[in-house]
């Protein structure tokens, strides 16, 4: 049983490592403009692709129990790595109060509708040793061809704003020409960041069909908020989004904007040392 004191007008919560989950946002507040936002971006232990499963487990524990005191009706773990390893565990944890939504479920879904015959997957180092693409590919579609390559170039790229740059179209020519990705059809982005690179990645590959995350995600939620009965029906927001970094960098501030359309004001959220901070804290390395 869902825990029903949940009202429908409470924010969602999303989190990623940095700021590939507002291509999430993003397309949530495409589909539902009137729902409200906790974004929690994990800069201080941002790329989690290198890390090991129980320190991104640690995080994603620490970061999901931050959102649901801030009484999110919805766990959204916008974030392939976070969801390959951390999902079953938040699964467990929160799931009988609360939908728990991760990113890699839905992209396979809206894969299932393609008819692909050769797949290719990228994504970080930990979402490709986790296997997690392959095994539910397989499951749902035996009899096509899968393979994964990690680039974990991309995500410093893209949280640096080095977006339709000359040092993401080097590191994308020098990654998608590898031998690996030859003759597939369809390319999986399994990592919420490279939403952001996605037309990049398309003029390189205009044959592939190229699919990320995000709308399918965004669907996927929203189906499982009308189907409990939790969407928020009113006109506008029922309050400000709000959006928490555990580091602050100047980049995502700028970049965000770009991501969302919107200036985001930060806030800074140390969860490891539980206290928060005012911004003009700031060390001046962003
Ligand atoms: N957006 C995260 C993902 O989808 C990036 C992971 C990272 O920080 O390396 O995997």
């Amino acid at each position: 049983m869902l825990r029903s004191d949940i009202p429908p007008d409470a924010p969602i919560g999303v989190f990623d490592s940095g700021m590939g989950g507002l291509t999430v946002v993003r397309a949530i507040k495409e589909r539902m403009p009137s729902e409200r936002i906790i974004y929690f971006g994990d800069t201080a232990h941002l790329p989690y692709g290198d890390k090991s499963a129980e320190a991104i487990r640690h995080y994603a524990q620490t970061i999901a129990a931050f959102l649901v005191d801030k009484g999110v009706k919805a766990l959204v773990i916008a974030c392939n790595t976070a969801s390959a390893v951390a999902y079953p565990l938040l699964h467990e944890r929160y799931a009988q109060q609360l939908p728990v939504v991760n990113v890699i479920h839905p992209l396979v879904e809206s894969l299932r509708r393609q008819n692909p015959h050769k797949v290719g997957i990228i994504g970080t180092k930990l979402t490709i040793k986790s296997g997690i693409y392959p095994k539910l590919i397989r499951q749902y579609l035996p009899d096509v061809e899968v393979v994964s390559m990690a680039t974990p170039l991309l995500v410093p790229i893209i949280e640096e704003g080095y977006i339709h740059h000359r040092i993401s179209d080097v590191v994308l020519h020098e990654y998608l020409q590898n031998p690996t990705l030859q003759g597939i059809d369809t390319l999986l982005l399994a990592c919420t960041h490279y939403a952001v690179i996605r037309d990049e990645i398309q003029t390189l590959l205009p044959h592939v069909r190229v699919l990320d995350s995000a709308v399918p995600t965004a669907e996927y939620l929203e189906e499982i908020l009308r189907e409990r009965n939790m969407l928020y029906g009113g006109d506008t927001p029922s309050g400000e989004d709000e959006y928490y970094v555990s580091d602050y960098t100047r980049t995502f501030e700028r970049m965000s904007r770009y991501f969302l359309g919107q200036t985001i004001a930060l806030r800074l959220m140390d969860l490891w040392r539980n206290e928060s901070l005012p911004f003009e804290a700031d060390t001046g390395c962003g």
